[in-house]
């Protein structure tokens, strides 16, 4: 049976998995003191992206021995410069359990063509960490965006390990927890969390990685945009803003408020918890109705950015075009905008949960959702 229109609308429709929600206080004067038409590296340009460099070494907790470059092709290029520069001399594991993780085994199997040893996990599934080995280079996902999954700490790291662990935390740095010891090569992007603008990366190297980079030299050939190293030396320059190619210093600008944003909210905890307030709704919403599961499994890995659902009512004749059909009327009625599942990964919604969402839109969303649930039901006759 059909059921009326809930009254309250979220004030903010935006639940995309990226580009994410601008933060709350956002507003494009707030980027009038971009240096733009500028050359980035003249003073103002280059105190700028250091700015952007120690905003998030501070936000983060990111220890000072680390290195932090801001770099070109947003996440896709610091986990692909990573694997270019590091992968080799070691045995590899992959670690995959959606289509990003795929996507890394895609590179490093048929790309660089390493014998690596792959491990998958279904979506809603995680592989099984306890088999992993750390003296291999592992290269696995922090949160796998498309599926909702993650992994629940660090603890099966080794402090000891030898091997470098190369993480794509894109959609969980700024809203969960990272063990900067257990991390060698750390990524993410501008357009995830913080909901800054596409384009640009950001790679965050241990000690243990710029050995690696200073000692060692891939067999196949580096492009520029790559390269890290000059001489077997790392390109200091880098990691103090002097980027490797032009950035657009308003995207910078944009993150720069970003960070300054997320200092007003309490920092990194006080960003992980508007988080974890954002997906907890949802579990709650979830645990009180029948026909919608998490499609996480297991609890312990249960994302609080890209939270998954899956529909599971049994008069659902065929579900994916069911789950369209709601994120439609959802985007048609103003209420949420880009909650339909990723394109690979099972039918469902998946509806972001970051810092810059707030809760009150998450909770004036969700009667929406079981309104257009049981509207979808009732056009199916
Ligand atoms: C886990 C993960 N890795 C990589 C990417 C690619 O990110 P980008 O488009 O910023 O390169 C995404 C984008 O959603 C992602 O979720």
């Amino acid at each position: 049976m059909a059921i009326a229109q809930p009254a309250t609308r979220p004030a903010n429709p935006r639940f995309s998995s990226g580009p994410c929600a601008k933060p709350p206080a956002y507003d494009l004067s707030k980027l009038a003191d971009a240096p733009l038409g500028r050359s980035h590296r003249a003073g103002v340009g280059k105190a700028k992206l250091l700015a952007a460099i120690e905003g998030t070494r501070e936000i983060l907790g990111i220890p000072a021995d680390y290195r932090i470059g801001i770099v070109p092709g947003s996440d896709t290029g610091a986990v692909e410069m990573a694997m270019w520069s590091l992968l080799g001399p070691r045995k590899v594991e992959m670690l995959a359990w959606e289509s990003f993780g795929a996507g890394w085994v895609t590179d490093v199997v048929k790309q660089l063509k390493l014998d690596a040893v792959v491990k998958t996990a279904e979506y809603g599934e995680i592989v099984d960490l306890a088999s992993v080995d750390t003296n291999n280079d592992v290269v696995f996902t922090w949160n796998g965006t498309t599926s909702g999954v993650r992994v629940p700490n660090g603890d099966w790291i080794a402090a000891d390990r030898e091997g470098l662990t190369i993480c794509d935390a894109t959609s969980a740095a700024f809203a969960m927890d990272l063990p900067w010891d257990k991390l060698d090569v750390t990524t993410f992007s501008w357009q995830k969390v913080l909901g800054g603008e596409g384009a640009h990366g950001m790679i965050v190297l241990s000690p243990r990685a710029v050995e690696r980079l200073e000692s060692y030299v891939p067999a196949w050939p580096m492009p520029k945009i790559f390269r890290m190293t000059k001489g077997g030396k790392l390109i200091d320059g880098i990691f103090k803003g002097e980027t490797i190619n032009t950035p657009s210093m308003l995207a910078v600008e944009d993150y720069l408020f970003a960070l300054d944003w997320s200092r007003t909210v309490g920092g990194l905890e006080g960003l992980i918890a508007r988080a974890d307030a954002n997906a907890g709704a949802i579990h709650a919403f979830v645990y009180a109705n029948d026909w919608i599961e998490n499609l996480a499994v297991d609890e312990a890995t249960r994302s609080n950015t890209s939270v998954c659902l899956k529909f599971t009512d049994k008069r659902i004749a065929d579900g994916a075009s069911f789950a369209k059909a709601v994120a439609k009327r959802l985007e048609a009625e103003g209420i949420a905008l880009d909650i339909g599942a990723y394109r690979d990964a099972p039918a469902g919604l998946r509806i972001w949960c970051g810092g810059t969402v707030e809760t009150s839109d998450i909770e004036a969303m969700l009667p929406w959702l079981a309104w257009a649930f049981e509207a979808e039901i009732a056009a199916q006759g």
